[in-house]
């Protein structure tokens, strides 16, 4: 269960609920998922609030909840579609049967049913209602068209029920909903791999407290590991200075400079699958280190800087070597420096992203910024765009596809190897 529960860290789970005894329930499942790490915000349906009040779900989500779709209020604070873009999931529970019809129909005529039709995320129904309902044929033939477009079903439960009838058609309690809401960010694929990826700036000192530096956050680096991890991954960190919390079930290897950074990867990556390198490394680093501070006493400072190792190209040229990824931050001529960097570091994938704002200036994207967009160009050529997005959800995506590309590589590698 603990275990499972980590998956919802951060996640931001929209919650409907309809007309139904069971919405009840739907307090205790809203105050799990958030006990879980989520964000969680509530729809309900007008029938909803005569088995639940508003106020009450309001109180345990933390935010207001929203019910009416053409309600000025509402749409200025959080309109259907920004709470379609918002949620990570939606889990309707309890899904009553006329619901369940609605949204086999495609129907946009509540703000729950457009929500559920407007977004992107996984969609899940926890059916609730009477037993002889259940078994109808209608309900059974609408749940194959959820089924059919993916929407997922979590129960029903048999047992006694509200009307006194004993059978099929309770919902779930909250804590099987929650494990099962959980389950749905275990997207799978790097299951028993091992990945490195380095994270955040890198610190080359110039004296005992002086040094050079530069504006990465770490926030991508990070989040590309959670995803690796939440993808079943073993996933270590290498990190240079941030401020970030450690990522749960990530181990964590800290270093400053770009030497320390170079050693701690080159120790880790024995045995990994793949290395994602997302750290901003310095090129270049002070010659001489001073123990004591330099003293401001002339007018002027030369510094004499020496290149620093190429962590990425270090590692794609490890035989045997693991699957890499390196990451290109330019400020112009994105594709076509991304793509000569991808030959000159012989990599397998390089993920590219704009920084074009100017320095001092709060970046919409890149750097410093909880947004990013990406290109990602992979050795023959092909160029995949990451539209921008929080940079939490861009790693899953990134994660998936780097899944993809590395299994189909894999595959093709131990067919050539059999046919020999
Ligand atoms: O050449 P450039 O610094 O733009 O390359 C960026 C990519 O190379 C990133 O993936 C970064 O993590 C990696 N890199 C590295 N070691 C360096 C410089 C860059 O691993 N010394």
């Amino acid at each position: 269960m603990a275990k499972l529960l980590k998956n919802l860290t951060n996640k931001q789970i929209l919650v409907g609920i309809t007309g139904g005894i069971a919405a009840y329930k739907s307090a205790e499942l809203v105050r799990r998922l958030r006990d879980g790490g989520a964000e969680v915000r509530v729809v309900m349906t007008r029938a909803a609030t005569e088995f639940i009040t508003p106020l009450t779900m309001q109180a345990l989500s933390g935010h207001p909840v929203s019910l009416d779709l053409l309600d000025t209020e509402s749409e200025q604070a959080m309109g259907h579609i920004d709470l379609a873009r918002w949620a990570d999931a939606i889990i309707v529970a309890p899904a009553s049967a006329d619901f369940i019809a609605r949204l086999a129909q495609g129907r946009a005529d509540d703000l729950l049913a457009t929500i559920c039709l407007a977004t992107a995320a996984p969609v899940a129904v926890a059916p609730a209602m009477n037993q002889q309902m259940w078994a109808n044929q209608a309900t059974g033939d609408n749940l194959a068209i959820l089924a059919k477009r993916d929407i997922k079903q979590f129960g029903p439960g048999v047992g006694a029920q509200a009307c006194g009838d004993v059978g099929a058609g309770r919902m779930l309690e909250a804590e099987a909903l929650t494990q099962l809401t959980g389950e749905l960010f275990q997207q799978g694929g790097l299951q028993d791999l091992k990945v490195v990826i380095t994270a955040g700036p890198t610190w080359e000192a110039i004296d005992a407290i002086r040094g050079l530096s530069n504006r990465s956050s770490g926030r991508m680096g990070y989040a590309v590991a959670e995803a690796a991890m939440e993808a079943g991954a073993k996933v270590v960190l290498v990190s240079g200075p941030v401020s970030l919390p450690k990522p749960e079930r990530v181990q964590v290897e800290s270093v400053r400079s770009a030497e320390e950074m170079c050693q701690a990867v080159l120790t880790q990556i024995k045995g990994a699958d793949i290395f994602i390198g997302v750290a901003a490394v310095a090129d270049y680093r002070p010659a001489k280190v001073s123990t004591k501070k330099v003293k401001s006493i002339d007018e002027t400072l030369t510094l004499e800087l020496v290149k620093n190792p190429d962590i990425l190209a270090t590692v794609a040229a490890l035989k045997p070597r693991p699957f890499t990824v390196g990451f290109a931050a330019e400020s112009h001529d994105l594709e076509t420096y991304a793509r000569a960097k991808l030959k000159a570091k012989n990599l397998d994938l390089i993920a590219a992203n704009s920084i074009s704002a100017k320095p001092g200036t709060n970046a919409t994207s890149g750097f410093e910024s909880e947004n990013n967009q990406i290109l990602l160009i992979d050795r023959e050529n092909n160029i995949i765009t990451l539209e921008q997005q929080p940079k939490t959800k861009l790693a899953r995506l990134l994660i998936q596809h780097i899944s993809k590309k590395y299994h189909a590589q894999n595959t093709t590698k131990n067919s050539r190897q059999a046919s020999r």
